[in-house]
């Protein structure tokens, strides 16, 4: 059974990542997107929240679970014995940290294998950050996330700005 793992901070999910998680369903047996938390950072969203925003997504992949982890992503690997790890790539500046990752992985972890998978051009340009920062300034940011997500952003900033009326 192949079993892939696609981490990350998910803060909050976007169609690019949702993209690359019905390209990954279509490849492996069961795809496992986690969420990590991380103690350094305050995310926006909860990880409650981050996993929920997904779970809605993905609804509709019956191969796709999602889930958290802390510590080495590999670890996490182990735990579920899986040994493919996915990332999506949006520009080519992305492969540098990209390959940095995958490289520390295999080193920690011989057996496990990144897949890279290219977002769709149409959401090349998109990122968690930026998506954050133009609903924060009033920007419009319905087509580059999930409904939920939408929602959930117009709820925060609810009466700060005109574009959610
Ligand atoms: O969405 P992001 O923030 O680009 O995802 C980064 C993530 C979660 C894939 C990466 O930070 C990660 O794997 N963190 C877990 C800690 C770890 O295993 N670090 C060493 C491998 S590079």
């Amino acid at each position: 059974m192949k079993i892939a793992v696609y981490p990350g901070s998910f803060d909050p999910v976007t169609k690019g990542h949702l993209y690359v998680m019905e390209r990954s369903a279509k490849m492996f047996d069961h795809v496992i997107v986690a969420v990590l938390v991380n103690v350094k950072k305050t995310p926006f969203f909860s990880v409650e929240e981050r996993m929920q925003f997904i779970r809605q997504s993905v609804a509709h992949l019956e191969n796709v679970s999602v889930d958290f982890f802390s510590g080495l992503l590999v670890h996490y690997l182990q735990e579920k014995k899986a040994q493919f790890i996915i990332r999506g790539l949006r520009f080519v500046s992305d492969l540098e940290t990209e390959l940095q990752m995958a490289s520390m992985n295999k080193d920690l972890l011989p057996e496990a294998e990144t897949i890279f998978i290219p977002t769709h051009h149409e959401y090349s340009y998109i990122s968690s950050s930026i998506v954050k920062e133009v609903a924060r300034l009033g920007g419009d940011i319905q087509r580059f996330v999930p409904e939920q997500v939408f929602h959930a952003f117009t709820a925060r900033y609810q009466g700060d700005h005109g574009w959610q009326k």
